[in-house]
């Protein structure tokens, strides 16, 4: 069984906030810091440590933010960088950390860093993006696909005859990390975000700023794919976050989860440990079919891969890049099991907003389409309360998400069977017990359709067991359970019998108490 050994560099529960989506207070239909900064007291009464803010930078908002015009200020449309000030400060008073999204691969078209780059090749800044001369026939320097559009990744410029690189879309232009002024300038973003007292930062596809300087061919069975992921290469790219991680660790201190967007965690682990990164995003879960087996083997996977590089996993159901849990495993109980999954394995958990109310994607008409890689639907706006704007200030940026006037923050928090008080109970559980929250996981074969895992340490034993099927199943585990939460608030506080109900997910702790 793995055990403690490791302890993690952060033990708390990470929200990601997406701000255009979390709550307008100033009219134009897109949340702002000061909307953010009404709502700290209500994740306080949740019981989250750490929010997690997808890009606020001054942006053209072609990617919604991905693409930066100025890291060292705040777009208009969620206010100043006062607010940003107040908002962080605000947290803390709260013990919440401010966790910030740093994308160091590409920059936005607009970034006075890509001007200069592309007005001469001469300029200063000319290598602090990738140009390279065209083909032999006057095409693109290689085969490789942009995400989120159907062209290729290289942009011809005119003005001084060459490409230049953008595995994202073309007003992303690629950064190059092996220019030493890039890099320091790179890194001056995060000493400047840290003095404001940001605690920690989420790093954008970081797994790509290592580029092969040979910019080979994508091999034929995925050229013309898009999928910018395949363009990595761990030894170039480690000596950029053996960098990021002295600046990280230079006081004020600030931790960094990187989104490493590759498939295998194995991959992914590659990138974590102890000069590189503190943690990175595993996405298996969210790839994953609501089905036991393939949740028993990704757990256990996960497990030995972070395990032998000894460092600590991280889990994911939902972000503003995938379709809403609640949409994915369908029945509104299988998304109340799955948060309690989400919660109790070993490993640190990142919330996306919404999902403690059980949200499910919003359905965009074609005219209200928006986002070039077909994000809308997760990105909808939160509904806060039951009136007509559910708390908007302005008529939102996207369609709300289906069944507002039920799912909505105010009308959960009054019903104490709702989903918002199963996310708090269960994170008021993992606050208070250190098993399940530092303690080492066993999964446990119980039953074909349910995961089992024990988490333990010195102070006590906990047990988890998630039913995915629509049915009721025998679940019998050796010794005298009671059911401390359960999944539906069924027999809490009763011992368990060793029967499931359907959909039912259930956190048992050992004898009476
Ligand atoms: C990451 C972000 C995504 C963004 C892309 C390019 O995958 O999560 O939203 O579009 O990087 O920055």
């Amino acid at each position: 069984m793995a055990d403690a050994m490791d302890p993690p560099v952060f033990e708390g529960v990470v929200y990601q906030i997406y701000p255009r989506s979390f709550l307008d207070t100033s009219g134009d239909g897109i949340g702002d810091l000061a909307g953010i900064a009404t709502q700290l007291d209500h994740l306080v009464w949740l019981g989250v440590d750490a929010l997690w803010l997808s890009p606020i930078y001054r942006s053209p908002m072609a990617d919604f933010g991905y693409d930066v015009a100025d890291h060292t200020d705040v777009d208009p449309v969620f206010g100043t960088l006062a607010d940003a000030d107040a908002l962080i400060a605000a947290a803390h008073e709260r013990e919440l950390q401010v966790w910030l999204d740093y994308v160091p691969n590409h920059t936005s078209d607009q970034h006075p860093w890509f001007q200069a780059s592309r007005s001469s090749r001469d300029d200063p800044k000319r290598d602090w993006y990738v140009w390279r001369d065209p083909a032999p026939d006057g095409g693109p320097p290689n085969n490789w696909r942009a995400a989120f559009a159907d062209v290729p990744a290289w942009t011809y410029d005119e003005a001084t005859g060459q490409y230049y690189l953008h595995q994202f879309l073309p007003e992303q232009p690629d950064v190059n990390w092996a220019n030493p002024q890039l890099r320091e300038a790179m890194l001056d973003v995060l000493r400047f975000w840290k003095d404001r007292g940001i605690d920690g930062f989420r790093a954008d596809v970081v797994h790509l700023i290592g580029k092969d300087p040979a910019y080979p061919d994508d091999p034929p069975e995925v050229a013309g794919v898009g999928r910018a992921g395949h363009h990595h290469l761990p030894e170039a790219t480690a000596p950029h976050l053996r960098a990021i991680r002295r600046t990280l660790e230079a006081p004020p201190a600030a931790v960094m989860v990187g989104e490493v967007n590759l498939p295998d965690a194995a991959q992914v682990a590659t990138y974590v440990g102890e000069d590189l990164l503190h943690l990175a995003f595993q996405f298996s879960l969210i790839h994953s079919p609501w089905r036991a087996d393939h949740w028993r083997d990704i757990v256990r996977y996960v497990q030995g891969e972070f395990d032998a590089v000894g460092a600590w996993p991280t889990w994911v159901l939902g972000n503003h890049d995938n379709s809403r849990v609640a949409s994915r495993v369908g029945r509104p109980g299988a998304a109340r099991a799955a948060m309690v999954g989400l919660l109790m394995l070993r490993g640190v958990p990142f919330l996306y907003a919404g999902d403690e109310l059980g949200l499910e994607d919003a359905v965009i008409p074609p005219d209200r389409v928006v986002d070039p890689g077909g994000r809308d639907g997760e990105r909808a706006p939160i509904p806060w309360d039951g009136s007509a704007r559910h708390g908007w200030a302005g008529e939102p940026w996207l369609p709300w998400p289906p069944a507002p006037e039920a799912r909505n923050a105010a009308a959960q928090r009054a019903d104490e069977s709702s989903m918002l008080h199963l996310t708090r109970r269960l994170l008021a559980l993992r606050r208070a017990e250190t098993s399940l929250r530092t303690g080492g996981q066993e999964v446990l074969d119980v039953a074909d359709a349910v995961l089992a895992f024990r988490r333990a340490d010195d102070s006590g034993t906990h047990l988890v067991l998630i039913n995915y099927l629509d049915e009721p199943l025998d679940a019998e585990v050796a010794g005298d359970w009671r059911i401390v939460v359960a999944s539906d608030g069924a027999g809490e506080g009763g011992s368990y019998t060793g029967r499931l109900s359907p959909d039912q997910a259930v956190v048992l702790a050992e004898g009476e108490r």
